[in-house]
């Protein structure tokens, strides 16, 4: 079901999605590096923590911009204590989400939803809003976790994502994962 009822990752878990074993299983250099070059505005979307914008931030350089959005304040300033020891807080923007949608302006290169979009009641809704944020050309990258969303209900994301201006462009192997890249239509 694409409007199932969701359970958020309670930001006391926050140690768990951002340490030295899930740096080397989920390596953001890896996974994201071939899709960020030097200069560009990303957004990660359902940042907690925040070990992919940290890689982000690194990514885009000082020009670039990375907008760090998540539901639960408490992420955002776990994050902001990360970004502001690693000297990025001119980079990583923190944006907490409204609760009728993401709220923000930008218009992004690329968009990394990782092992998110299974907490977002309104999948269609979100997506949609994504999508309209992503320039053309521009790319994302959903990733979930197999344990909690299965194929199908996978797959019924990637649909929408389709049916939202999104072409699916790739289904890269991410350990523990289901993921797929998606491009922006041209216009
Ligand atoms: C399992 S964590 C993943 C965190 C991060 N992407 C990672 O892989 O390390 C999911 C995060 O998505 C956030 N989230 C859930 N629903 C959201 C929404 N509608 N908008 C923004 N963030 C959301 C949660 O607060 C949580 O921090």
């Amino acid at each position: 079901m694409i409007n199932e009822p969701a359970r958020i990752c309670p930001w006391q878990h926050a140690w768990f999605l951002d340490n030295c074993v899930r740096r080397t299983i989920h390596n953001p250099d890896r996974i994201i590096g071939r899709y960020i070059e030097k200069g560009q505005t990303v957004l990660d979307l359902g940042c907690g923590p925040g070990m992919f914008s940290l890689a982000m931030a690194k990514m885009v350089g000082e020009d670039g911009k990375v907008i760090s959005v998540d539901i639960q304040e408490e992420m955002l300033q776990i994050l902001r204590k990360q970004s502001e020891n690693a000297g990025f807080q001119s980079r990583i923007y923190l944006h907490k989400s409204r609760s009728d949608g993401i709220g923000i302006r930008d218009s992004v290169d690329f968009a990394l939803a990782f092992y998110m979009v299974h907490e977002v009641p309104d999948k269609t809704g979100f997506l949609k809003e994504v999508a309209a944020h992503i320039k053309p050309l521009g790319m994302i990258l959903i990733v979930e976790p197999k344990w909690h969303v299965s194929e199908p209900s996978f797959e019924e994301t990637v649909d929408v994502a389709k049916h939202s201006g999104l072409r699916l462009i790739s289904r890269p192997k991410i350990l523990f994962s289901r993921a797929v890249l998606l491009q922006k239509n041209s216009g």
